[in-house]
C-alpha cells in the first residue's frame, strides 16, 4: 500500500475520494496530523486534533457497493488487532465499529463508497485518539472519549501502529474478498453491544430495545417492547 503522509486536511476521506476520481491505485492510503473537517458517520463530524491517527485507504473491490456493509465491522477488528500488538490494549467494539476503551470511545470508523463512471470504489476512513490530550477535544466529546494515553499512561509512536494498522486491513481485505464473513467469530467475540437493553435512535426517535445477537450479516437483532424482533443494519444503538 503506498502511504501520503499530510500534515493537516479537510477530511483524509475526501482526499482519497479526490484521488480515487483521479484513477488512483487501489491500496493508496492517506495519513494526516490533523483534519479540519473530519467527517464522523451519519452526518456528524468527527474532532481530529493532534495526537490521533487520522487514516483512508482507497479500496476497489470487486463486488456489489451494498456488501461493503461487512467490510466496516471486519475492519473495526483488525483495527482491534494492530491495538493488541503495537500498544498491549483489547479494545471493545460497539455495534456496528466503535472501538471502546474502559467504555469511552477510542476510534470511529467510516466507510464511504464512491460512484465513479459505471463503477464505484470504497474509502475506508479510521479515526483513533491515541496521544490525543482529551481536553482538546470539543467541550461535549469529553466525557466519552478517551485516548490510548489517557487510559494508558504512555506514549505511542503513531508511525509504528499506523503501518500495523496498515498491514492488519490489508489481511483482513484479502480474507474479506474470499469470503465476507470472514472476521464475523472475531467481531461477534469482540462485541459488547449483545445482551444489552439498549435505544435505538433514529432521528428524533429512541425506541428501546434488547440486544439479541449479531446476525450473520453483522446486522443486530434487537427486540422491542411488546416482543417484536428488529434486524439492525444501519443507524446508531445506544447503551443503557
Ligand atoms: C464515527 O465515529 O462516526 C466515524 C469517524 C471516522 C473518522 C475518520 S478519521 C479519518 C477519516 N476521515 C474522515 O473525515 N473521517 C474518517
Amino acid at each position: 500500500m503506498e502511504l501520503i503522509r499530510l500534515d493537516t486536511v479537510d477530511s483524509t476521506n475526501e482526499y482519497v475520494k479526490r484521488l480515487g476520481m483521479q484513477g488512483a491505485a487501489h491500496g493508496t492510503a492517506v495519513t494526516a496530523a490533523v483534519q479540519t473537517g473530519g467527517k464522523g458517520r451519519l452526518g456528524r463530524s468527527f474532532a481530529s486534533p493532534e495526537g490521533g491517527i487520522y487514516l483512508s485507504v482507497l479500496l476497489r473491490p470487486d463486488c456489489a457497493p451494498d456488501r461493503l456493509f461487512s467490510l466496516t465491522p471486519s475492519a473495526a477488528v483488525a483495527v482491534c488487532q494492530a491495538l493488541e500488538q503495537e500498544c498491549g490494549i483489547s479494545p471493545d467494539i460497539k455495534w456496528p465499529n466503535d472501538l471502546l476503551l474502559g467504555g469511552g470511545k477510542l476510534c470511529g470508523i467510516l466507510t464511504e463508497a464512491v460512484t465513479c463512471g459505471s463503477g464505484f470504489f470504497a474509502v475506508l476512513g479510521i479515526g483513533l485518539n491515541v496521544n490525543t490530550d482529551i481536553a482538546a477535544l470539543p467541550p461535549e466529546l469529553r466525557r466519552q472519549a478517551v485516548s490510548v494515553q489517557s487510559v494508558t499512561g504512555r506514549q505511542t509512536d503513531c508511525e509504528a501502529l499506523c503501518a500495523a494498522i496498515l498491514c492488519r486491513v490489508e489481511q483482513m481485505y484479502c480474507a474479506w474478498c474470499a469470503d465476507e464473513k470472514a472476521y464475523l467469530p472475531r467481531y461477534r467475540e469482540k462485541c459488547v453491544s449483545i445482551g444489552r437493553q439498549a435505544l435505538i435512535l433514529r432521528g428524533n426517535e429512541a425506541v428501546p430495545c434488547r440486544t439479541l445477537c449479531i446476525n450473520d450479516d453483522f446486522s443486530l437483532k434487537a427486540e422491542l417492547d411488546g416482543g417484536r424482533i428488529e434486524n439492525i443494519s444501519f443507524g446508531e444503538v445506544s447503551l443503557r
